[in-house]
């Protein structure tokens, strides 16, 4: 009988040993292309959270009359109000005369839901977030770090913001639930 040791089969682990460096040859090159490709798709697709982002539905049934709510968005802060007749009526009361950026409290919210106020809460003068809370000189946002104070109707009234707060692309869904973006 042969022995498990013939020189016969000294080929067959070279063979065996040339087969597993080429193996190792292809995984390399094969981890070598995929590093080069995943920078290239990375930079190509924002990143899950981004999309996650991109646009939201925000649920408005739990807010209150006269309450407020903060919810982030593409990483700013939206303020959404739920007004009263009061602040409603003091936004429409205002002339435009009076306003540094002049805008029709209309213009500012959705026909027939003039209640809900949904605006970036960005100051527009360097970026602070201002306060709510029906806060400042006329009840609506005061913005602290140089002294912006915004309406009901979320417009600058008095300080160096230059322009009313922003209003984002949104819609209703139904009565209660909005799209923001
Ligand atoms: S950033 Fe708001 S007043 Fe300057």
């Amino acid at each position: 009988m042969e022995s498990s040791h013939s020189p016969e089969h000294e080929p067959h682990v070279g063979q065996t040993r040339r087969d597993f460096v080429v193996l190792s040859a292809s995984a390399m090159a094969g981890l070598g292309a995929a590093a080069c490709i995943w920078p290239f798709v990375s930079s190509m697709n924002p990143s899950a959270d981004v999309l996650a982002m991109a646009s939201i539905e925000v649920n408005l049934a739990p807010i209150a009359e006269g309450q407020e709510i903060k919810v982030m968005w593409r990483g700013k802060p939206v303020f959404i109000r739920h007004r009263t007749p009061e602040n409603i009526q003091r936004a429409k009361a205002c002339p435009l005369g009076d306003l540094p950026d002049p805008q029709e409290d209309s213009a500012r919210v959705k026909e027939g839901k003039e209640q809900w106020l949904v605006m970036v809460g960005v100051c527009t003068h360097l970026g602070c977030v201002p306060l709510g809370g029906q806060s400042g000189d006329y009840g609506g946002w005061f913005c602290p770090c140089h002294g912006s104070h915004y309406d009901t109707a979320g417009r600058i009234r008095k300080g160096p913001a230059p322009t009313n707060l922003h209003i984002p692309d949104y819609a209703f869904l139904s009565d209660t639930m909005i799209k923001i973006g």
